[in-house]
């Protein structure tokens, strides 16, 4: 008499090579969606200490300048004789975004995203806006984090 719900050695190993690729393949899908859904938060600010950035004189209003901020990309931007900085790895999927000068926004290349001069998102697919840094000029000298600090 056979048995008909024995599995032969062949099918066991094929069910086992079908299932793990399921599992991968779904678990790859699953981690992609929940990065998109909720982006890792760098939380810059908390471990910022104050960095010069340069001095006043490099900055013309309407323009801006990069730096790294603990190795982050980060802008500070004159408006007017008031200095913004926000950093710059765009929330959505981390291109680097840039000072659009022109426009007077910031903008990231790669999907369009846009954001305002506080770091809002205008358009675009950013989740959430870019992480505004706190700024202070001394004695003519810019700095990113906190003045007392
Ligand atoms: S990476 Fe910036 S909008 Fe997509």
């Amino acid at each position: 008499m056979e048995d008909s719900n024995k599995i032969t050695r062949r099918e066991f190993l094929v069910n086992l090579g079908v299932g793990f690729s399921f599992l991968v393949t779904f678990g790859s899908i699953l981690y992609t969606a929940l990065r998109y859904i909720y982006p890792p938060s760098k939380g810059l600010e908390s471990g910022a200490k104050q960095i010069l950035v340069g001095k006043i004189q490099e900055i013309p209003d309407g323009k801006a300048k990069e730096f790294l901020l603990h190795s982050a990309p980060a802008v500070v931007v004159n408006l007017k004789g008031e200095f913004k900085a926000f950093t710059t790895k765009c929330p959505h999927l981390g291109c680097i975004v840039k000072w659009d000068s022109g426009r007077g926004i910031l903008v990231c290349p790669c999907h369009d995203g846009l954001f305002d001069l506080n770091g809002n998102v205008i358009s675009g697919p950013p989740p959430r806006g870019l992480t505004k840094l706190s700024t202070f000029v001394k004695e003519d000298q810019i700095y990113v984090g906190r003045e007392n600090s």
